[in-house]
């Protein structure tokens, strides 16, 4: 065992290395736009210089006589698309508007053509002698603009805002209020792997090889687009190289690409350009946040009201919100929350890793530190007195909730008792030193999957399910699963997923995938030890004897998981692409996962440079499938709240609505030298009621409240709140 694996705990799987391990370190493990297609040509897309207008001319002339080029695509010349159905609207895309529809632009990088060649040299070259003519429009770009248009999210997409008693007399009734704005930035995911579609047709039928977070959903949304039956579409994208929630919904240029390739009678392969990847994807949108707190003065809060904005497109409604989930995380008496959305000329936003709970609980957190600074109290203290055990809002209890251990073996790792309250009061040389803390937390959802399992006499296994490996191990935490279950080594056990032919897995975003396929694998299993009348503790002998019995050499068996509570009770909605996420805080028990945080910041007396020596997470998940991989999952996650805490922000030009810094040399991402300590800690924890497998999702957990505890850390060090993320070295110097 070593620091990488540790000895399994209590509710904990074996620490497996990776399965793909080897493969990806031999460059063997082969992404989607890698995979060889023969007499393939190449696209390159012309985007929209302004963010909003529109179109008056276009010289397609210099472009079509560069050698080489087969096709410009534009809205004049587009073949037939039904428009997509967006992810608000129960589809599965990003946007509601279909791909060069039309000459009217509304946001900054809209696709404009595409244009096809035999060289990807060719089609760039053609593509930047393209000339587009605009009649600009003056757009709105971000909060405070002129010509935004606010609207209430109960209204705009029929999420009612939590509620709860007399909010009056809560704040009435308290004897330390705290009340303050908190922001985050626009931010962009970044995954290294590009964006890339390629498209191949065999008379009707389409391959698409394209990274996505959801085969079933990009095989259903282009089948609507391109108007022809699912099944006649096939996606594969054996590995994943990052997404970050920017992969699961279905992006503009696919449909545009199949076009190409049909139009063609060609292979059509195009991958974007990392500045490409700011404007065709999504990105997470900037949010604002105004929370009131009062409390009595032994630090119990008697009213909690949280009003957040933020930014979606002007024609497209993407909501985030998280107030919600805010609302369940104390003891609150008293809630009045609202959200609305900003429309911009922006491109519509979409999921970024903890989408709600990014923002809000940095929001949250953060005036839980300055509250607990002003009752004088100790700021895990003051969230024991409001801990609770269940969401005051719907009354629902928590399945499991163990934040106060989380905290209590975070701040014995930590060493937070030789913290002095004091701000600005510890120091080392040069550098003021601070210690913060936040709570972590994620929404515990699972929504229908469908796995397949063979088992043979040989004692090998298979899985099969069509979700995917974004690089978080998914292959590895489905083999301990299928081993696990059946009682056999995880050497046995071969996991197949990454094409849509294979049973629908789970969308694999919102933390839901190992708990959602790990259920169907699990029933899989169950119905195979049930045929050979076996147990997984069954030896080798009695293993022979069952398979003699059953008179097979092989046994097949498919798993259909549907969440408990599910409106539909049937797996329809994973073959379909319209899942049902249940859990959070939407059924009959109140469903999260708990981490505490700690930070230790450095921050340089006169420069005011920030470092982050060390950061302890404890968590508490529900079973852990593989601490190998979980413990890598959540120092990820840490490592991307430390990133997001101090540097990650997309700028904007607000003339112009267009984003400024759109590359990896000016996106600013946490680094090795950013890095040091990261210390994750497992709090044993078992919750029998979220799902069949008992585990609660840990994709998203680990960069939540991180940006909190250094936001906290910052100010304890420095005696500076600084309430707008990320926190630069001007914020503090000013
Ligand atoms: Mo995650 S943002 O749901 O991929």
């Amino acid at each position: 065992m070593s620091e990488a694996a540790p000895a399994p705990g209590p509710n904990q799987g074996q620490p497996i290395p990776r399965v793909d391990a080897r493969a990806k370190v031999m460059g063997q493990a082969r992404y989607a736009a890698d995979v060889p297609v023969a007499n393939v040509a190449y696209g390159y897309l012309v985007t929209s210089e302004i963010a909003r207008g529109t179109i008056t001319g276009m010289d397609t002339a210099a472009a079509e006589a560069v050698p080489g080029v087969r096709l410009v695509m534009t809205h004049r010349n587009r073949p037939k698309l039904t428009a997509p159905k967006p992810f608000a609207m129960g589809g599965t895309s990003l946007t509601a508007s279909a791909p060069l529809a039309g000459p009217r632009i509304s946001h900054h990088g809209q696709i404009v053509a595409l244009v096809v060649a035999d060289s990807f040299e060719a089609a760039r070259e053609a593509a930047h002698r393209m000339t587009v003519r605009y009649r600009r429009e003056e757009p709105s770009s971000t909060f405070g603009s002129p010509g935004t248009k606010t609207e209430l999210t109960s209204v705009a997409a029929k999420r009612p805002d939590p509620k709860l008693g007399d909010i009056a007399k809560g704040f009435a009734a308290a004897a330390v209020t705290h009340e303050a704005e908190y922001a985050t930035p626009t931010q962009h995911h970044n995954a290294i792997e590009l964006h890339a579609t390629t498209a191949v047709w065999n008379g009707d039928e389409l391959t698409l090889y394209e990274p996505s977070q959801w085969l079933y959903g990009l095989k259903n949304g282009i089948a609507q687009q391109l108007g022809i039956e699912p099944d006649k579409v096939r996606v594969r994208n054996d590995f994943l190289g990052g997404a970050f929630g920017g992969k699961a919904a279905v992006g503009s240029r696919t449909a545009l690409v199949a076009l190409a390739a049909r139009q063609l009678s060609r292979p059509v392969k195009l991958v974007l350009t990392r500045d490409q990847c700011f404007v065709e994807p999504g990105h997470r949108q900037e949010t604002r946040h105004r929370i009131s707190i009062g409390a009595a003065k032994d630090g119990r809060i008697t009213a909690y009201k949280h009003d957040l904005d933020e930014l979606t497109a002007r024609d497209d409604t993407f909501v985030n919100t998280g107030v919600e989930n805010a609302a369940a995380m104390y003891n609150f008496p008293a809630v009045a929350s609202t959200a609305r959305i900003v429309r911009a000329d922006r491109h519509a936003p979409c999921f970024m890793r903890s989408p709600p709970e990014f923002p809000c609980m940095y929001a949250l957190e953060s005036a839980m530190d300055e509250m607990a600074g002003k009752l004088g109290m100790d700021p895990i203290e003051f969230r024991r007195v409001n801990d609770t055990k269940k969401n005051n809002v719907t009354g629902a209890p928590y399945s499991s909730r163990g934040l106060m251990e989380c905290y209590d073996a975070g701040a014995a790792a930590f060493g937070w008792a030789k913290r002095n309250p004091e701000p600005g009061s510890m120091r080392r040389g040069e550098w003021l030193v601070g210690y913060g803390c936040a709570t972590a937390t994620y929404p515990t959802s699972t929504t229908s999957a469908v796995a397949r399992v063979r088992y043979g006499q040989d004692g090998r296994a298979e899985v099969h399910i069509a979700a995917h490996d974004l690089g978080q191990g998914a292959y590895t935490a489905y083999t301990n699963i299928c081993a696990e279950q059946l009682g056999i080594d995880p050497d046995n056990v071969t996991v197949r997923m990454g094409d849509s032919r294979l049973p629908p897995g789970p969308i694999m975003g919102g933390s839901v995938g190992t708990a959602s396929g790990g259920s169907a694998i699990k029933l899989a299993c169950d119905k195979i030890k049930a045929r050979l009348a076996i147990d997984a503790r069954a030896s080798a002998s009695q293993r022979r004897a069952a398979f003699g019995r059953a008179g097979a050499a092989v046994l097949e068996e498919q798993g259909d998981y549907v969440p408990e509570g599910a409106k539909t009770k049937t797996t329809e909605g994973a073959y379909k692409a319209t899942p049902e996420f249940v859990g959070g805080t939407t059924g009959a028990k109140t469903m999260f996962a708990f981490g505490a945080e700690f930070v230790e910041v450095h921050v340089h007396a006169r420069t005011r440079e920030v470092r982050v020596p060390r950061i302890t997470g404890a968590f508490a998940a529900g079973r852990i499938v593989n601490p190998r991989t979980a413990r890598s999952q959540l120092m990820g996650g840490m490592i991307w709240g430390i990133g997001s805490a101090l540097h990650e922000f997309t700028e904007i030009d607000k003339r112009e609505a267009r984003y400024v810094n759109d590359n990896l040399a000016e996106y600013l991402l946490a680094v090795n030298a950013d890095i040091r300590d990261v210390d994750v800690i497992f709090v044993p924890e078992e919750d029998a009621e979220a799902n069949p497998v008992g585990v609660k999702g840990i994709g998203e957990l680990g960069n939540v409240g991180t940006a909190a505890a250094v936001a906290n850390a910052v100010y304890h060090a420095t005696g500076k709140r600084i309430r707008e993320l990320p926190i630069t070295v001007d914020k503090l110097i000013v």
